[in-house]
């Protein structure tokens, strides 16, 4: 098949343990996107709905989830990094030839997301200034929802090394896109889709905030609640969606291994359990800490599972086509790998006393006028 031939460069560290970061640093950038899709949905829902309606609770609910959307993308972005070098040094041969083939689609993702931040930082200002954001926030979350597009173009195309050849014959210049692939949209809807379900928990989350009214309290927990049942059932859908969608053999291998058939049960306990989770809580408009912990906790899980079983679809795949990402050369440099772990450690240190700083700090003003 028409693999690169292999990177004369070792690994420098065990491949399991690759695996493992690059899960799990995955989920946590997968809970971010979905934070982030799921919060603007619910901004433009608030923000046009309210000032339709000339309810301040409401409008001031779109502006609780905005002006959070800025440091929300700042860890969509960081969180991202670490699974792209991951992905970069153990499926570099896949990944690499794929995003050549459609370079100008990749680049532009760069550009995308400058443009998407510079729009929710647009959007925060028109709430606070007594505008409409609800047509700045429609367009950030398509381009939220157009760069997600690109990442499942690039990740299905890394797997379909049989049509390289032909893409480049086609044209050298990276102009093209990926079209037709059956496997591509379901996996987008599924991140999508699990907008729904943590946008719902974010709103959760944020409802129990003590410095907002109740009016603000009773929106968020509302609608919160039911957009997590919701995108629970549809997620449920297009995770069957896109197990149905791979071929035959993909399947039956997937099937037959234990780590898969576990990380696909612990996804469907754990989203069954949070869209529960988030119906009582909407229903009955009554929230705390722990339950939306809770909700946040089974959620993120329930994103930990679909990336084992993601990885799985992946490697199952590639192994039929002649690319066995565990037959790669492995020299580890267990020292640099203790300084690794070490900074890691400290990071999770420092995240903890800046999260305890802003929990001491000032509340910030959530409420807005119409
Ligand atoms: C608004 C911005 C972003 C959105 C909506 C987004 C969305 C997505 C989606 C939907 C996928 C899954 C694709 C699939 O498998 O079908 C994905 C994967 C990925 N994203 Fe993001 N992403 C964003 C920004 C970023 C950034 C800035 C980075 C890197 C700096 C990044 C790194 C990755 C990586 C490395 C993967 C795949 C990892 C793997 O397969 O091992 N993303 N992203």
């Amino acid at each position: 098949m028409s693999f690169p031939s292999v990177d004369p460069i070792p690994l420098p560290a065990p491949i399991w343990l690759m695996k493992l970061l690059s899960d799990v640093t995955l989920a946590l950038h997968f809970s971010a996107v979905m934070i982030l899709v799921g919060s603007l949905i619910l901004v433009c829902w608030h923000n046009g709905l309210g000032r339709n309606r000339g309810s301040a609770d409401q409008v001031s609910a779109s502006f609780t989830l905005a002006r959070r959307l800025p440091v929300l993308m700042t860890f969509v972005i960081n969180l991202g990094i670490p699974p792209l070098l991951f992905l970069q040094t153990l499926y570099g041969r896949a990944i690499y030839s794929s995003s050549v083939l459609i370079a100008v689609m990749w680049i532009s993702v760069i550009f995308l997301v400058m443009l998407d931040y510079w729009l929710i930082y647009r959007l925060v200002a028109a709430i606070e200034n007594k505008k409409s954001g609800l047509g700045i926030g429609l367009l950030a979350l398509c381009i939220t929802m157009g760069i997600g597009q690109i990442y499942s173009k690039n990740m299905t195309l890394m797997l379909r090394p049989e049509v390289w050849q032909q893409m480049y014959t086609h044209s050298t210049m990276g102009l093209q896109g990926y079209h037709g692939d059956p496997t591509t949209t379901p996996r987008w809807l599924f991140v999508m889709c699990g907008g729904l379900v943590f946008g719902g928990l974010w709103a959760l989350m944020l409802s129990n905030m003590g410095h907002i009214t109740d009016g603000v309290r009773t929106h968020l927990r509302k609608s919160g609640g039911a957009l997590t049942a919701l995108g629970g059932v549809l997620q449920i859908g297009c995770a069957l969606r896109v197990v149905s969608s791979q071929p035959e053999a993909v399947r039956t291998a997937i099937g037959s291994h234990a780590l898969y058939t576990i990380s696909g049960i612990l996804f469907l306990a754990t989203i069954l359990v949070t869209a529960l989770l988030g119906a009582f809580q909407g229903a009955k408009a009554v929230s705390n800490i722990p339950l939306a912990v809770t909700g946040l906790l089974t959620g993120f899980l329930s994103a930990a599972g679909a990336v084992i079983y993601r990885d799985g679809i992946r490697d199952m795949t590639l192994l039929q086509k002649g690319y066995d990402v565990w037959q790669q050369t492995e020299s580890s440099n267990w020292s640099v790998i203790g300084l690794f772990l070490l900074l890691f450690v400290i990071m999770l240190g420092i995240l903890f006393w800046l999260l305890m700083v802003m929990k001491k700090a000032t509340a910030p003003v959530e409420q807005v006028t119409l």
